[in-house]
């Protein structure tokens, strides 16, 4: 399956976005989830590989599977973890055979999937009985501070911009506990992720926007250099112009469940 256009990017370009949150939330995500030694595990929209890389550090790279529609992260994910199986592929369809999984685990995916009722199916399916099934996505509510002021940002110089933070589903408490519970998941347990990440300042936060990474690339990719420099010092405003280091925090809901 072809990849979404906006995720055929390379693994440092999603780095300076998203991937400087994705170390850190995949090892609380992985503690939420309790992923440990002996477990078979599957990565659900690996990327370049965060989560697949608390996956090996906790159960070896032999009991670790990744899959993800983008072509270019799969290669990246390979070369990042050349002993993990990674396959091209979406969510909606896993290839794999039933109960094939202790553990299937999505990062920052589910608001990205076409049909997320078809995805919980699937990991669903795949899970051995007894299993661990878990999903983590942004707080589109607040909580996510790089989203949400770049998306207040963009909105206060283009009413029009196609702001992700209030259109995206499964960005609030207890919506991906609810895909799990109708999907027939038992003990679902939902609660929130603490993160954060430092930049050496706003010349490295707007680093991030600029390489066509996801929803925020895209839109940044048609603007003109004038509404560039508009939506990133509307930004640094809100943030209070810094002029050294600083630090944004960013919060994901998870939800957990059993097979
Ligand atoms: C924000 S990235 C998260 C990557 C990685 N899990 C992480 O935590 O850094 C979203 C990922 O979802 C993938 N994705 C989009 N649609 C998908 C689908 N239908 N099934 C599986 N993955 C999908 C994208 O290709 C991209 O790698």
């Amino acid at each position: 399956m072809a990849g979404d256009v906006q995720f055929e990017v390379s693994g440092d370009a999603y780095d300076r976005l998203i991937g400087r949150y994705s170390g850190m939330l995949a090892t609380r995500f992985c503690d939420a989830a309790g992923v440990s030694a002996g477990q078979t595990t599957l990565d659900v929209g690996c990327g370049p590989g965060a989560l697949t890389s608390e996956l090996v550090s906790r159960v070896g790279a032999a009991s670790v599977t990744a899959i993800d529609p983008s072509h270019a992260f799969v290669a990246e994910c390979r070369r990042r973890h050349p002993d993990v199986d990674v396959r091209t592929g979406s969510a909606e369809s896993l290839a794999y055979p039933d109960a094939s999984f202790d553990a299937v685990l999505s990062q920052l995916v589910l608001h990205f999937v076409g049909d997320p009722e078809s995805a919980a199916a699937e990991m669903r399916r795949v899970l051995r009985q007894g299993g661990v099934v878990g999903a983590c996505v942004w707080d589109f509510t607040g909580g996510m501070r790089l989203l949400r002021t770049f998306w207040l940002a963009a909105v206060a110089i283009d009413p029009g911009a196609p702001a992700e933070t209030t259109v995206r589903r499964f960005g609030a408490d207890g919506d991906a506990a609810s895909l799990f519970r109708a999907a027939g998941f038992r003990d679902v347990v939902a609660g929130a992720i603490d993160v954060e990440a430092t930049y050496t300042g706003v010349d490295d936060l707007w680093s991030g926007f600029t390489n066509g990474v996801g929803p925020i690339g895209q839109y940044v990719a048609t603007l003109s250099a004038d509404h560039r420099a508009a939506i990133r010092a509307e930004m640094a405003r809100r943030l209070g112009n810094p002029l050294g280091p600083f630090v944004l925090s960013a919060r994901a809901w998870y939800a957990t469940g059993r097979s």
